[in-house]
C-alpha cells in the first residue's frame, strides 16, 4: 500500500468512522454492554464452502450470517435469481430490472418503479460493496443485514416493487419448472440434502443475499493509484480533486470515508460497527438523516441523492457549496465553501476516477442468461 493509501485510511479513521480493529472469534456473543446497542445480527466471519472472496487490497473480509455461508454454488444460483424476472409475483420484473450491473447497480431512475408501475418514493442504490455495510436502506438504521433488507422488494406493498406477496407458490412453481434450477438448489443448499429439491421463500432469499454479497470490487483509476501505486493513473487534475475532496473546507471524506468512500463499514476487522445516518443539508426537516452512499461509481448512479432530486455530479457540487437549504439538524461538515471553475473541474475528475469500468462486462456479476431470456 502506498503511503498515499495508508494517509486516507488514517484520515477516515481519525474521523471516527473506521472503528478500532478487533477480531471475533465466530462464537462470540452479541455485544450486550450498551443498553442503547441495537441488537447485533447474528453474523460470523466464517467463510465456509471453500468460497474465496477475491478481495480487492484493503479490504477485510465481510461479516456473513451464521445461517448463510457463502459457497460458489449459492453464489451462482443467487446470480441467476437477480437476473430472473420468474423471482416476481408476476414474473416480469427482476431485481436487476432495477439494479443494472452497467449502472453499478442503479436503474437511471431518480425513483424506482416496481413492477405494476407504482413509483418507489426512493432512488434505487449502488449495490457494489454492499457487504460492508452495516445497515441496509436510505433511510434506516433497522435493517442490519442483507437477507432482511432483500424481503423488502420482494414483498413490499406500498409501493409494490416485486409483488411477490400472496404469490409465493407461484414463483417456487416458476422455479420449479425451469430444468437449470433444481440441480443449482440441490448444489446450493446441499446440507438440506433431499429438501433441497423443494426449494423455498426463505433459500431464494438466501442465495439472491449471497450473490449481493459477492459484489465486491475496487477497479477503478483511484485503486490503481493509491493501491498499486501506478503513478499516471489519475490525471493531474482528478489528483487535485483528491486533495480538495479530503480538505479540510469541502469535509467530504469525513462522511464519505474509508475503502467504500461511504459510511462507516462492517466487516471481521470491525465487527462491531452501528449504523449512521447524517443530514447532508438537503432537506430543511431536522429528521432528514440518510445513509451516507458509497461514491464508488459515482459518475454511473444518477440521478443523485435519496429521491434522484439532483440530475448531475455539478448539481451536487451546487447543493455542497451553498450549505443546502437553511433548516436545523444538519450535520456540522455541512457549512458550505467556494469553488473556482478550475477546482470544480478538478473535484469532478476525482468523483470520476472512482469508476470501476469493469463492473458492466465482470464475469463474476453478469447476466447469465445468454439466451435473453431476462425482461423487467
Ligand atoms: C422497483 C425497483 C427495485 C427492485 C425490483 C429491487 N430493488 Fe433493491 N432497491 C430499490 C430501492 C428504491 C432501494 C432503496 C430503498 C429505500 O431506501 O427504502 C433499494 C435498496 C436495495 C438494497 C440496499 C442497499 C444499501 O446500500 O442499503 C439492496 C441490498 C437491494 N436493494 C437489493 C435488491 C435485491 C436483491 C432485489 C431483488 C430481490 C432488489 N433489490 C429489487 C429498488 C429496487
Ligand atoms: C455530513 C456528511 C456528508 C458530507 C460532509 C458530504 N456528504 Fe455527500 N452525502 C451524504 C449523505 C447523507 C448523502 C445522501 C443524502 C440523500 O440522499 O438525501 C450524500 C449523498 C451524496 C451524493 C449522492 C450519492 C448518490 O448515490 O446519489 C454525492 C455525489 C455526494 N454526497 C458527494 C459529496 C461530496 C462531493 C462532498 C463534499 C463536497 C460530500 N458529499 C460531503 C453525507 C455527506
Amino acid at each position: 500500500m502506498s503511503l498515499a493509501a495508508a494517509a486516507l485510511i488514517a484520515l477516515s479513521s481519525a474521523c471516527g468512522h473506521v472503528p478500532p480493529e478487533t477480531v471475533p472469534s465466530a462464537g462470540d456473543p452479541p455485544p450486550t454492554s450498551e443498553a442503547h446497542r441495537i441488537p447485533a445480527p447474528d453474523l460470523t466471519p466464517r467463510v465456509d464452502g471453500g468460497y474465496a472472496w477475491n478481495l480487492p487490497p484493503g479490504f477485510a473480509p465481510p461479516l456473513v450470517p451464521r445461517h448463510n455461508p457463502m459457497s460458489e454454488a449459492k453464489v451462482e444460483l443467487g446470480r441467476r435469481l437477480f437476473f430472473d424476472p420468474a423471482v416476481s409475483g408476476d414474473g416480469s420484473l427482476s431485481c436487476a430490472g432495477c439494479h443494472r450491473p452497467e449502472r453499478a447497480f442503479t436503474d437511471g431512475h431518480a425513483q424506482a418503479v416496481g413492477a405494476t408501475g407504482q413509483q418507489h418514493p426512493r432512488s434505487s442504490m449502488a449495490l457494489i460493496n454492499v457487504a460492508y455495510s452495516p445497515s441496509y436502506t436510505w433511510v434506516g438504521d433497522e435493517l442490519l443485514q442483507l437477507e432482511d433488507q432483500i424481503r423488502i422488494p420482494l414483498f413490499n406493498e406500498d409501493p409494490i416493487e416485486m409483488g411477490l406477496a400472496g404469490r409465493e407458490r407461484e414463483m417456487l412453481d416458476r422455479l420449479k419448472a425451469d430444468p437449470r434450477y433444481p440441480p443449482l438448489f440441490r448444489a446450493a443448499f446441499a446440507e438440506r440434502g433431499a429438501r433441497a429439491a423443494e426449494p423455498d421463500v426463505d433459500e431464494v432469499i438466501d442465495a439472491l443475499a449471497a450473490y449481493v454479497r459477492s459484489l465486491i470490487s475496487a477497479e477503478s483509476p483511484y485503486d490503481r493509484r493509491v493501491f498499486a501505486d501506478e503513478a499516471g493513473a489519475l490525471s493531474p487534475a482528478a489528483e487535485r480533486g483528491m486533495e480538495l475532496f479530503f480538505s479540510v473546507e469541502l469535509a467530504c471524506g469525513t462522511c464519505h470515508g474509508g475503502i467504500a468512500f461511504a459510511g462507516p463499514l462492517r466487516s471481521t476487522r470491525s465487527p462491531d460497527t452501528e449504523p449512521q445516518l447524517e443530514h447532508n443539508g438537503l432537506l430543511a426537516d431536522a429528521a432528514a438523516r440518510f445513509k451516507v452512499p458509497t461514491l464508488r461509481n459515482i459518475a454511473l448512479t444518477g440521478p443523485y441523492m435519496h429521491d434522484g432530486r439532483l440530475a448531475t455530479l455539478d448539481d451536487v457540487l451546487d447543493h455542497y457549496a451553498s450549505g443546502g437549504v437553511p433548516g436545523e439538524g444538519r450535520s456540522e461538515q455541512i457549512r458550505g465553501f467556494s469553488l473556482d471553475e478550475g477546482q470544480r473541474r478538478d473535484l469532478l475528475a476525482f468523483l470520476e476516477s472512482l469508476t470501476d469500468d469493469n463492473l458492466a462486462t465482470d464475469p463474476r456479476f453478469a447476466n447469465p442468461f445468454a439466451d435473453g431470456m431476462i425482461g423487467g
